[in-house]
């Protein structure tokens, strides 16, 4: 595997690889890896001839200094296992190569409301913080193929809207939800969780089967919500929200839910001090 840590030098590796019409699948990640990361760059090594993968702990998308500084870092064993996946390229970048001085990399775009609720109300400028890094890889690296987890779903739809409004010549993949044996989605965060508030925090997962099974029975999805924010609220736990959407507007379902032929319910809860989030499609898929 080769490691880049500036900007030029990944780009003459590319550029020369370019040449022999090798395709590039780009996998952007905050580091901490784990296996559902690690799944993205399977699928990408399955897909693509050359397979990048960025470690960046991106400043611009957290809206707290607190929750930057307890990000998990720990990138000797994530190279270790990128490596060990076959990954072809590791991107360490420095923040002043991602953001170089003089240089505006901020970006203006119609996100068609999709960054007005769930995680975009309760984190203000995180979607564009997330779309500048992205945008930003993308202008570097110019893979044929970006992979995004289903985990983000609200973040995986934005960077697709984003690519579409610009007419950015990159498929966009989404990758299914990866999750601990116990039904967990699989996050960085994780590790951050107390073990007994750990797990209990399956109650995510199985409090999203259950407003499936509710609204397969016919129940309302602003009934379902309600039902879901109690079934959150145990000891130790807080949601924040437990949005029933239209998978491609995330706008809320019209009184004639039958209409919309992709339902998601979209959670984030507090467990403790680490704020987890989840999502599961009730009707269709991705
Ligand atoms: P990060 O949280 O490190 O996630 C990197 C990618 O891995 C994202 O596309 C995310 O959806 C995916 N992922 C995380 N957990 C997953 C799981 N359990 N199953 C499947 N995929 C999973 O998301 C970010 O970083 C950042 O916002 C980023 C896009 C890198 C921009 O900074």
């Amino acid at each position: 595997m080769q490691l880049f840590k500036r900007v030029d030098q990944l780009q003459a590796f590319l550029n020369a690889e370019r040449v022999n019409n090798r395709s590039v699948g780009f996998i952007p990640t905050m580091g901490a890896l784990h296996a559902g990361h690690l799944t993205l760059v399977k699928r990408s090594l399955a897909e693509n001839q050359i397979t990048v993968a960025s470690i960046f702990v991106n400043p611009t998308q957290f809206n707290e200094a607190n929750d930057l500084d307890r990000y998990p870092r720990t990138p000797g064993k994530d190279l270790q296992a990128l490596a060990k996946v076959g990954c072809n390229v590791a991107f360490l970048p420095e923040v002043d190569d991602v953001y170089p001085p003089g240089l505006d990399t901020r970006l203006q775009i119609d996100l068609s409301g999709l960054d007005a609720r769930m995680e975009g109300a309760q984190r203000p400028g995180h979607f564009d913080g997330v779309a500048q890094v992205v945008k930003r890889f993308l202008d570097i690296i110019q893979p044929e193929n970006l992979y995004m987890g289903q985990k983000d779903y609200q973040q995986q739809l934005i960077i697709k809207q984003m690519v579409r409004v610009l007419d950015l010549p990159y498929r966009v993949i989404t990758v299914p939800t990866v999750r601990e044996e116990d039904g967990l989605a699989l996050s960085s965060r994780n590790v951050l969780l107390d073990p007994e508030i750990r797990q209990r925090s399956v109650i995510l997962y199985q409090t999203l089967l259950e407003a499936k099974k509710r609204l397969i029975k016919g129940e309302l999805p602003k009934d379902i919500e309600t039902w879901a924010m109690e079934a959150l609220s145990q000891p130790g736990f807080r949601p924040e929200y437990f949005s029933i959407v239209d998978g491609h507007s995330l706008q809320p379902l019209p009184d004639q839910e039958e209409l919309a032929e992709l339902i998601v319910a979209c959670t984030a809860v507090w467990a403790g001090e680490v704020r987890l989030i989840d999502n599961l499609p009730l009707r269709g898929n991705l």
